[in-house]
């Protein structure tokens, strides 16, 4: 049983908050580079952590991401003119630089030095995958961005996305430690009845790591074998997840990222990173996005009931949610659960086994640094920061055997 104390604990994200404060201590998504394309271009407004700020890239290509109201008096640097590095505010013309610096207060005397005695929030910021990330924790702390596959592959090997989750962030990242619901909500096919009967309640595992943890599901094939998926989870709210069980395994289907980034306490941004070995077209990157909107809105979204046809549930596939990827179907179990759901009037069975594991992973960290310790996975040491092999696994073995003797697991680390 899930206590309303531990709910609370989990799901808010704040400034001061105890998931709000482990959050703040790694490199996370705030935004996509396309968002803030050219130098000198509009500002983009972004919402992270409960935090209102604004992302802009400066003439010289650097990004600053700054609290979104000005020092002066308030007023949102959204609307700012970003030119001759700086962003300056349309009120009185403070001017600042992409490290909170102020570099300019035109209205007050010539030989005023108050513009020095004033900080801006500012947060660092790495572009890396198409990505800004940035580290909103004490700077003392500063930690490296780990060393994973897709900080050293090339761009056009690489394709993501971001869509927006209009619940909190636990209820989404649940879904990728959840193994039972793939039998359900993402099937497909209905006559497809022995897919149901054979993945419907596999034996589930997991396992503290250093990066977080493991999550593995096993599921009977035939009276002889077994399916093995293993799905890491990594701090504070990364997940690889491997792709469908397919006849041909893909193995890059096991290298996606997927980040879940509380933009506040009821509202998520989930940002889909794929890589594999040749390039991506445009036309590949146009289809892999055309389940959102120019503004990252997912086209089937609450407002539409997701565009559920219930005629296709009733002779076609489960959710009557016809797809292009399944997280467009998964945000409808995760979001009509409510902004966020009181976990207090759940019943977890054995299914949720790993669930609860990702839970307690997150509890212990956030106690843990509440306590003084340095949280799980805050990288210091360039010496031991090659996440490069980090993926999933899936794989068949013989029944007998142990998921840890699975070849695949040779090439990889999970
Ligand atoms: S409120 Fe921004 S300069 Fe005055
Ligand atoms: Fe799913």
């Amino acid at each position: 049983m899930f206590s309303r104390e531990e709910n609370e604990f989990l799901t808010r994200v704040g400034p001061g908050t105890p998931m709000g404060t482990l959050m703040r201590r790694y490199w996370i998504p705030a935004l996509l580079s396309e968002e803030i394309l050219l130098r000198d271009c509009a500002p983009a407004r972004v919402k992270l952590l409960g935090e209102d700020l604004v992302a802009f890239r400066d003439s010289e290509g650097r990004v600053g991401l700054l609290g979104e109201h000005c020092s002066h008096r308030g007023t949102s640097l959204f609307y700012g003119r970003n030119e001759a590095c700086g962003l300056t505010c349309i009120y009185h013309g403070w001017k600042y630089d992409v490290d909170g610096n102020v570099l300019e207060t035109p209205a007050e005397p010539a030989d005023s030095d108050f513009k020095k005695k004033i900080h801006h929030t500012a947060y660092p910021c790495k572009e890396v995958a198409g990505i800004v990330f940035t580290y909103m924790g004490p700077r003392d702390k500063l930690p490296l961005l780990p060393a994973y596959e897709w900080v050293s592959l090339p761009a056009d090997r690489m394709h993501v996305v971001k869509a927006y989750l209009e619940c909190n962030y636990l209820q989404g990242i649940e879904g990728d430690f959840d193994s039972s619901h793939t039998s359900f909500l993402h099937c497909n096919n209905l006559t497809d009845l022995a897919r149901l009967n054979r993945d419907g309640a596999p034996t589930l595992e997991a396992e503290e790591t250093a990066y977080g943890m493991r999550a593995v599901s096993i599921r009977k094939l035939g009276a002889d074998q077994s399916y093995v998926r293993i799905s890491p989870f990594i701090m504070p709210a990364f997940s690889i997840v491997p792709g469908p069980a397919t006849a041909k395994f893909d193995e890059n289907d096991s290298r996606a990222f997927r980040f879940w980034i509380p933009s506040d306490d009821t509202s998520t941004w989930f940002y889909i990173l794929t890589m594999r070995d040749t390039p991506f077209s445009d036309e590949e990157r146009g289809a892999a996005r055309s389940w959102i909107d120019s503004s990252y809105r997912r086209i089937r979204n609450a407002s539409n009931h997701y565009l559920q046809d219930r005629e296709l549930q009733r002779t076609r596939t489960y959710s009557g949610i016809k797809a292009v990827i399944p997280a467009e179907q998964d945000a409808c179990a995760t979001e009509s659960m409510g902004p966020i759901y009181d976990r207090t009037q759940e019943h977890l069975g054995y299914s949720d086994k790993t669930i609860i594991a990702l839970r307690k992973t997150l509890l212990l960290a956030a106690k843990s640094l509440q306590e003084g310790r340095e949280p799980p996975h805050v990288i210091l040491d360039s010496k031991h920061n090659d996440f490069s092999r980090l993926r999933a696994v899936k794989g068949v073995l013989p029944a007998n055997r142990s998921w840890r003797e699975l070849p695949e697991l040779e090439k990889v680390v999970v």
